[in-house]
């Protein structure tokens, strides 16, 4: 439907373009500067990042054969994100946004995350203004659809997901030169997904699996966000941290690195008791840093005090 790029001159100061250096406009792109920030950023994650980069190469190659008025077509950029709670999904769907506003796919690159209630009424007549509003505002970025699957709710006859469904579906076909749609949400409900919405199955190109991390994975992602904050572990509080990393990946609502993030903001809250609990003189920047063994051990996944224990300090996700 939308052939924007049609009435854009866009080859009107170049008089003829003979060739491209690919390695040029990938720097030029600001495409390496997003890889090599999503290398930075996030500890493992080969298999995904190594999508990425394959992504963006495609991308890059499109454009140049545009340019050089070769055969080309918008390619579909649509896609699911699979993994569990916690496994990056969300981060590398920002660094997606970005790689893709940066390749000139996208008009501005920003990320919209939703999930079923934002685009699903709970009256007949709500769902489709609700899902167009969140359209609009994703167009020119992209579109976030965590656990997706809960649009599709077969059991319930007349159910508003599917309104939602049909809405997104005919955007994603019409429009996606302008809005990229990633689903995200478990691997094996979202395979169901797939079976039973033929519809959204062939139109995502792109399905990217998010794999749970090593303990050693969490520790490194720990180190890092750490130091990113300029904290650091003592080394009686790295070993206290391994021993916490095991415990709690065999208790509910493990959430891979998310659960990393929550135990260290409160391995944080409570090295700044301890800090001035005991505050005698002045603190220099290395005891203000440091993140000791109790404040790992202090934590109740090494009591027991997580199972079942409701909205306690370790439940939930955020
Ligand atoms: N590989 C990684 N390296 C560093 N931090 C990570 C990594 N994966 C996830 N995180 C951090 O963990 C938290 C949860 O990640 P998120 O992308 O929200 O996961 P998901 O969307 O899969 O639930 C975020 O704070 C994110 O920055
Ligand atoms: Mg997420």
């Amino acid at each position: 439907m939308s052939s924007a790029e049609a009435a854009t001159p866009e080859v009107e100061e170049e008089t003829a373009e003979t060739a491209i250096d690919l390695r040029a406009e990938y720097e030029s792109s600001g495409v390496k500067e997003v890889l090599e920030e999503l290398d930075r950023d996030l500890i493992g994650l080969a298999p995904v990042k190594k999508r990425i980069r394959e992504t963006a190469a495609l991308l890059l190659v499109e454009r140049a054969r545009k340019r050089l008025g070769l055969a080309h077509q918008t390619p579909t950029l649509h896609m699911s994100f699979t993994g569990n709670p916690g496994t990056g999904k969300t981060t590398v769907a920002m660094k997606m946004a970005d790689l893709l506003h940066r390749l000139g796919y996208v008009r501005k690159g920003h990320l919209v995350t939703v999930t079923r209630d934002d685009l699903v009424g709970q009256y007949i007549g709500h769902t489709a203004p609700k899902t167009k509003e969140i359209l609009k505002k994703a167009m020119g970025g992209v579109l976030f659809i965590d656990e997706a699957y809960y649009l599709y709710r077969p059991e319930n006859e007349r159910d508003y997901g599917q309104e939602a469904i049909e809405i997104l579906l005919q955007v994603m076909e019409n429009q996606r030169d302008d809005l990229v749609v990633i689903l995200a949400g478990y691997a094996d409900r979202m395979d169901r997904f797939f079976e039973s919405n033929p519809g959204f199955r062939s139109r995502i190109a792109h399905h990217i699996d998010f794999p749970d991390y090593s303990d050693d994975e969490l520790l490194h992602i720990a180190e890092h966000m750490l130091d990113e904050q300029n904290y650091s572990l003592t080394p009686a509080a790295e070993a206290a941290l391994k021993d916490y990393i095991e415990a709690r990946r065999r208790q509910p609502h493990f959430a891979n690195a998310r659960s990393i993030r929550n135990a260290l903001d409160r391995a944080r809250l409570r090295q700044a008791n301890r800090l001035f609990e005991n505050a005698e003189g002045p603190l220099d920047a290395a005891a203000l840093s440091a993140i000791d063994e109790t404040d790992i051990r202090a934590s109740r996944v090494f009591t027991g005090g997580l199972n079942g224990a409701k909205g306690g300090e370790e439940g939930g996700s955020a």
